[in-house]
């Protein structure tokens, strides 16, 4: 199977080389896509040199499979070119998410909407992901009524660049900012570009998406997204007011045997999710799960993620392998 990586310098990019080396797609042609000014450069996959090819060349190949991670606008006008030529395209990007036509997966949740008429398939924005793999086993069981986010996001979502601002500011340099303020030792309260309601376009996604992954938009959520200065994965403080009573013991037991959710949750070792031990893994950690004393059916957790991995690379590497799976590609 020939398999496209476009974005392959990226953020995203280098570690869906990393997971595609680690993960069982059968690859027999790995080609390894970026912007013109990279082409002709070389990228290391299962310890071999693959030479980066333009976009035109890609689709010249006919891939069976094309991973997108190189932006919106990149997406927009390039997925549909490989779709044209019979390429499967999964694209991390914003750009096909919400478009009633396009399916929005996460695979634990909902790989069987897929069909052979799928070409463009859209991987969710990282906070959506590991926010639905605790609140669907948990709506499934109780029935969500509301849910209030707020989240602590990696540097590394927002890129290269933004990882280089941390690093540089780390030093004591004033180097050129993607952020529109000094990221060292600040939060900023503004992930993506605001837009309608005085709400980030990231906290749109967050309200948004859960509802089409799940298939229910019966309940209501409201977020607020936070940049922080950590590396490792975003986390995600949320509030869970559910239609039915619950029994936090069962909660427990529930998101324990949940496939791809591993609880971290015993306060008396301060047993907790943490970013910076959740990167290079592709689970979603949940702890500090405890009823909210201050109204009835209520809780509080805490979700933790690798955002580069189960947030973008793993969860888009699954998808193929689903499509693999059931003879879909
Ligand atoms: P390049 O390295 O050549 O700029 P990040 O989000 O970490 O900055 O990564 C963005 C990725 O998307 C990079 O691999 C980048 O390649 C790639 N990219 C950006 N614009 C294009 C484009 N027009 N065509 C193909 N790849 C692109």
């Amino acid at each position: 199977m020939k398999v496209a990586v476009v974005g392959a310098t990226g953020m995203v990019g280098q570690v869906m080389l990393k997971v595609l080396e680690e993960r069982n797609l059968p690859i027999t042609e790995l080609i390894p896509v970026a912007s013109e000014r990279s082409v002709g450069n070389k990228v290391k996959f299962k310890d071999k040199e693959f030479t980066i090819v333009s976009m035109n060349d890609a689709i010249a190949v006919k891939p069976e499979i094309a991973i997108f991670s190189a932006g919106g606008g990149t997406s927009l006008e390039y997925a549909p070119k490989f779709a044209e030529v019979g390429t499967v395209v999964i694209d991390n990007s914003s750009a096909w998410r919400m478009d009633p036509t396009k399916k929005l997966v996460v695979p634990e949740i909902n790989a069987n909407v897929l069909t052979k008429e799928d070409k463009i398939i859209a991987n969710p924005n990282c906070s959506t992901i590991q926010l639905v793999m605790v609140l669907h086993p948990l709506n499934q069981k109780y029935d969500i009524k509301r849910v209030i986010v707020s989240t602590y996001q990696s540097v590394t979502g927002t890129g290269k660049a933004a990882v280089d601002q941390l690093n540089s500011e780390i030093k004591g340099e004033n180097p050129e900012k993607v952020y529109p303020y000094q990221i060292f030792k600040n939060a900023l309260p503004h992930c993506d570009v605001f837009a309608d309601d005085d709400y980030t376009k990231e906290e749109i996604k967050l309200m948004k998406e859960p509802k089409k992954i799940m298939g229910d938009d019966t309940f209501n959520l409201t977020a607020t997204a936070v940049r922080v200065p950590v590396q490792g994965g975003h986390s995600e403080s949320v509030n869970i007011e559910f239609e039915n009573e619950f029994d936090l013991e069962e909660v427990r037991k529930i998101l324990s045997e949940t496939p791809g959710v591993v609880l971290q949750d015993n306060v008396t070792n301060n047993e907790y999710p943490m970013p910076l031990y959740s990167e290079g893994k592709d689970e979603v950690f949940v702890g500090r799960i405890r009823r909210d004393l201050s109204q009835p059916k209520t809780l509080n957790l805490w979700i933790v993620a690798d955002n580069l991995r189960k947030g973008a690379a793993t969860n888009a590497v699954q998808i193929a392998e689903y499509l693999v799976a059931n003879n879909l590609v």
